[in-house]
This record gives C-alpha cells, structure tokens and sequence, in this order.
C-alpha cells in the first residue's frame, strides 16, 4: 500500500509574519502512512525548519538548479537547499515552465540532481486546456512522463513523486473531476509501468493538483491511483490544510 501524500504549495505567496503564525496554528494527524509537506518560498525556508520542528511535516523548496554551484546568478542550488535542512523539492511546475523556460529536459536535470542529492522531488506534469479540447492531452502527459522516467533508473523511478496538475484547473476554482484525475493518474501510472516497470509503478506515489479545497479532496483522494494532492490557494490556510489532510486520510483509508 502506497503512502498519502499531501503538499501545500505557497508559491510566491507568505513573508515572515505569516510562516510563523502559520507554523503555530499548523499541525497535521500524524499516521505512519500519510506525509505531509509545506513547499515554500526560499526565504522562509530556515525559519519554517526551526519552527516546524516536532511538527509531522516535511519542509520543500518550490524549485531548484540543477548544477552544485556556478555563475547561475539568481538561482538556488541542491547542496544549499540540504544544508537549511529541507527535504525535498518541486520541480518542473506548469508556473515554471510556462514563465521560466523550463523544459522537459531541464526537468530531467533537476531530477536526478535531487535524487543524487537525497532531496525528494516532487515532477509536475499537466496539459492545457487547449490540449485537452484538441483530445492531446494523453499525448502531452506521455511526452512528460517518459522523457523523466526514460532518464532515470528503476530504482530512482520509485524515489520519485508525480503530481498530475492541469494547467486549466489550477487557481481555476474548477477542479478535474474525480474520474477525469482518476483517468490520468491511471495512464500515468501505466507509462511508469512500461518504462520503469511493476515496482516502480507500484510504489510511485501521484498527487492530483488544480483547485484541491475541503470540499472536493474526499472524492478526488479516494480515487485508486490518486495518493495524495498537491493544494496550492486552500493550502494557504493552515486550519484548511489541515481539514483537507484530514479528510483525505480518511476518504482513502476509510
Ligand atoms: P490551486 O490549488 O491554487 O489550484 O494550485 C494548484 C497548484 O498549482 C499546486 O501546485
């Protein structure tokens, strides 16, 4: 049976004020299969580590460089994140590739940076609305998928995260249905399968990202490929966060 895995996504969103009351008020179930993550903002970073100590939640940065060190003005690297103490990192988010220029191989890069450097990577994949109307929208997630499993190990294939965000649902208020997520999640898990095969397929966790909220995790959680959601606006919220892991806990464990 694989973990639940549920992320709140900040983005560019919380100064210090915030991430301290946040950290005050935040404090999920604590069940031996169920991980949680806050992703934020770099600069909030040390102080979430210090505050959120004791606290069941894992701490994530929203991206990262590829490369150790170097003349990257702007960017953080993998040994920089791991020495503030974080665990794990977003990469290749629709945000990312949209207005960064990230691409399918940057996102290989960055991943196999991450796993060589112990850092969990959470890989975002999604289509957009145009593609779904076209009906590409297999196609696109394919592309997506294989060219990151296709450049890493088996074993590295079962370190990884996927999180099956449509671009159309994200901060849309309009989330996929349960059995349009379930219908990705399903495929995706079936290219890992081919290329990385059974028990990285088995043991991959994919989260649902695009307008998560309190009232819709239940349906979209207790879907089978689902495993987790990765929430961005609702996670904003940590007394909403926390209903959402809550009831996403226990729509898959019953
Ligand atoms: P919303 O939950 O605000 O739609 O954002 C989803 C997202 O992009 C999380 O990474």
């Amino acid at each position: 049976m694989r973990d639940i895995f549920i992320a709140a996504n900040w983005k560019m969103n919380g100064d210090l004020k915030f991430a301290r009351e946040y950290a005050t008020i935040f404090w999920p179930i604590k069940k031996k299969d169920l991980k949680v993550a806050i992703a934020a903002p770099y600069t909030l970073l040390a102080l979430l580590k210090e505050t959120l100590d004791g606290c069941p939640c894992l701490l994530f940065a929203q991206n990262m460089h590829f490369e150790d060190k170097g003349a990257f003005t702007g960017e953080v690297s993998a040994p920089m994140l791991k020495e503030l103490g974080v665990d794990g990192v977003i990469i290749g988010h629709s945000e990312r590739r949209q207005y960064f220029a990230e691409t399918d191989e940057t996102v290989l890069l960055k991943t196999k940076k991450a796993l060589a450097s112990g850092l969990m990577p959470i890989v975002c994949v999604g289509e957009t609305l145009e593609e779904r109307d076209a009906g590409k929208h297999f196609e696109k997630v394919r592309t997506q998928v294989a060219s990151l499993f296709g450049g890493i190990s088996a074993e590295d294939a079962e370190k990884v995260t996927v999180a099956y965000e449509p671009i159309w649902a994200i901060g849309t208020g309009r989330n996929a249905t349960p059995a349009q997520a379930e219908e990705m999640c399903a495929y995706i898990r079936s290219v890992v399968r081919e290329i990385s095969g059974d028990k990285a397929a088995d043991a991959l966790i994919i989260q649902y990202g695009g307008s998560v909220k309190t009232s819709n995790c239940a349906e979209l959680m207790a879907m089978e490929d689902i495993d987790g959601a990765l929430v961005g606006g609702a996670g904003l919220d940590p007394k909403g966060i926390c209903e959402i892991i809550k009831s996403s806990y226990e729509a898959k464990r019953g």
